[in-house]
């Protein structure tokens, strides 16, 4: 994906944005699946996310062409409650007729580096034994939220990434809990499209200060994707003024 202009679109509220992108999820899917037979979708953590995710649920889909990846996971058990995954499981997953084989949760019950290894090997292909069917990247549709410090998947203010890995250990997130498994910006921007979604007061200021152009991991993420970005009133409340 080259870098390039980051998009932002008001909406009223955080179910209008969770609406909008469902609408995109789908639109993209069947683009996707049209142009390439296949539908390779990064989900995001966190509750706007989580809303969107719900509204899939009955949506008409080629849902066999689809396969899910994470862009970040917290270093929890399997299904622990606060993990990315079992959230979308519960939100979505459980419920739509994407094949097992085609849903890839991050490992993160190894810890941080054991799984970012794993999962490098899983997006790079080279995985020894891994299933042959393994998609490759470009992903087609990557989503991600902001945090209220500007943070994106597990990508923390003040953590710097490396270049090369695909697949990073978080060690110390500042946003419990502090072990995670995040994408890197080289892994997020390699996608055909990319959407951010803020919503909610709590994110005012650092949408602000995004704007204002300030070095954010989610505004080096956004730019290096051309993301469109989907915002709400309430998060957009403080840039205003
Ligand atoms: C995580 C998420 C994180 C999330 C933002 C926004 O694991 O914490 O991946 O990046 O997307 O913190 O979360 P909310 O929408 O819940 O504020």
């Amino acid at each position: 994906m080259p870098a390039g202009s980051v998009r932002f679109q008001s909406l009223a509220t955080s179910e209008d944005v969770a609406a909008a992108t469902a609408e995109r999820i789908l639109a993209a899917a069947e683009q996707a699946v049209a142009e390439r037979g296949r539908f390779l979708l990064v989900l995001a953590g966190g509750r706007t996310p989580i809303m969107a995710y719900t509204l899939l649920v009955g949506k008409p889909a080629q849902w066999d062409r689809w396969s899910i990846f994470f862009g970040d996971e917290r270093c929890l058990p399997p299904d622990h409650p606060e993990r990315n995954s079992v959230a979308a499981r519960h939100a979505f997953l459980d419920q739509v007729p994407i094949p097992p084989a085609n849903i890839y949760p991050m490992p993160a019950e190894q810890g941080p580096v054991a799984a970012a290894l794993s999962y490098q090997r899983t997006l790079s292909g080279s995985a020894f034994g891994k299933p042959a069917a393994v998609p490759r990247l470009p992903f087609d549709l990557v989503l991600l939220g902001m945090g209220e410090d500007g943070h994106t998947a597990s990508l923390f203010p003040g953590h710097p990434v490396p270049d090369g890995p695909l697949v990073i250990p978080v060690l110390d997130a500042p946003k419990p809990p502090p072990k995670r498994v995040s994408l890197t910006p080289k892994a997020l921007c390699a996608a055909h499209a990319m959407l951010v979604l803020v919503t909610g007061a709590d994110k005012a200021d650092a949408l602000t200060a995004w704007r204002a152009g300030a070095d954010l991991p989610v505004a080096r993420v956004a730019a290096l994707g051309a993301a469109l970005v989907l915002v709400d009133r309430a998060a957009e409340g403080a840039a205003l003024h």
